[in-house]
């Protein structure tokens, strides 16, 4: 074991055990002042070449190279146009060529240094640049912290939809300086923080009951509690990771609300008005208002779900989703054509009550029509309210 550095000593170094593709996640404040210290012992070959964002390079990218040069590590940095454009084959190409262009040999490691964007396409990269290169996660938006850098998902969307091209492929350390979030729009807080309630109501309800205290606090910047937070869900996600890596069964936990969320998304082409996250917040509720509709599930505890991400200022409703009109009709298309449909039956995450989800294969698709109908008619809090 390397000697820690100060701040490495003062954070939660979970461990991903996944064989000899195993790794830490380090968790703490501060910890881009003194990556170095925690790369270093961890990289393989010599030189590390760092891909960000321009929005996070402007940041926090002078900060990070300082660190590196401190530890002595060789680096570049690479910057791409923030957004989600970045993750397709153009964005794959422009950035492998870069690479190629510094003449990169296989003991070369990448660093992702951003949100999610960032870390899906160098991780796709690192996977096949040269038939597979080591990779680093510096994860710097909420939803980055507590779910994408975390588990070896990596990809870039094509014109078939998201995600549907891409590689299962490791990281060797993942860095999380909870710190860095301070500067990501409230509005990207908010969204990233509806996956740290996923974790919550999957498995556990206690730490809900903690977030529906300390949520609105963490959101709004205090510090102890984000560490805290991002610490439990990285946690969750090590764990249901580490049992099923290619989610041949757990992992799929992991997408409750999700198939809920990709429909809201698609029906409106992943255009701004709704971010990732705030349709995870819909697709929660929805997940559990199904539930409760089949007899599952409480009927109050799709209400009490609702009553917090409203609290929190997240929409908890397809009636919340203002910005245009919605169809049962067409989000049910959408549904049917989810990665996770088999054979005319819709596999859906459903819960037994909050903390107790599992995977349901065969849920009635008139349910869900119903339900669906139900939630555009309403608004959030009061539709949930009315299942009571
Ligand atoms: N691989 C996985 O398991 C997995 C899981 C969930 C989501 N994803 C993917 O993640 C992507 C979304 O990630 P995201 O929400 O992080 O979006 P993102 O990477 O686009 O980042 C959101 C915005 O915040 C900016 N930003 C990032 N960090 C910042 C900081 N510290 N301060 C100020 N601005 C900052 C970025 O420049 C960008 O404009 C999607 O493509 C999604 O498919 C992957
Ligand atoms: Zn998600």
């Amino acid at each position: 074991m390397n000697e820690r550095s100060a701040a490495e000593a003062a954070s939660d170094i979970l461990r991903l055990e996944l064989g000899e593709r195993s790794y830490d996640i380090v968790v703490g404040r501060g910890l881009i002042d003194c990556a170095g210290e925690s790369i270093a012992p961890r990289l393989g070959g010599r030189r590390l070449l760092v891909v960000s964002d321009k929005t996070v390079a402007g940041f926090h990218g002078a900060r990070l190279e300082g660190a590196l040069s401190q530890a002595g590590i060789e680096h570049h940095m690479l910057v791409i146009p923030p957004g989600e454009d970045s993750k397709s084959f153009r964005g794959l190409e422009d950035l492998l060529c870069r690479l190629l262009d510094l003449n990169c040999d296989r003991t070369v490691t990448l660093a992702a240094f951003g949100g999610g964007v960032v870390g899906d396409l160098t991780g796709f990269a690192a996977s096949i640049l040269l038939r597979g290169v080591d990779f680093i996660q510096i994860p710097t938006t909420l939803l980055a912290q507590v779910d994408s850098s975390v588990g070896g998902k990596t990809g870039i969307n094509t014109r078939h939809g998201k995600n549907l091209i891409g590689s299962f492929h490791q990281p060797r350390l993942v860095l999380v300086d909870t710190d860095v979030t301070d500067s990501l729009p409230e509005r990207e807080r908010r969204a990233g923080y509806a996956e740290i309630v996923k974790y919550g109501l999957i498995d556990d309800a206690a730490f809900f009951e903690w977030l529906e205290q300390k949520g609105g606090a963490l959101i709004a910047g205090d510090a102890a509690a984000r560490r805290q937070a991002v610490v439990t869900s990285c946690r969750a996600k090590a764990r249901i990771v580490g049992a099923d890596e290619r989610e041949r069964g757990a992992r799929a936990l992991l997408n409750l609300g999700h198939t809920f969320a990709h429909a809201l998304e698609a029906e409106n082409a992943y255009g701004p008005e709704l971010l990732h996250g705030e349709a995870v917040a819909v697709g929660l509720v929805l997940a559990f208002t199904l539930s409760a509709r089949l007899g599952l599930s409480p009927p109050d505890e799709a209400a009490r779900i609702a009553r917090h991400l409203t609290g929190v200022g997240l929409p908890a409703s397809i009636a919340d989703l203002r910005f245009r009109s919605w169809s049962a009709e067409s989000l049910m298309n959408h549904l049917a054509f989810d990665k996770k449909a088999r054979e005319g039956k819709l596999r859906l995450v459903l819960a037994r009550g909050i903390g107790k989800a599992f995977i349901a294969e065969d849920v009635p698709p008139a349910e869900i029509t119903a339900t669906l109908e139900t939630a555009i008619a309403e608004g959030g809090a009061e539709a949930a309210e009315a299942a009571r």
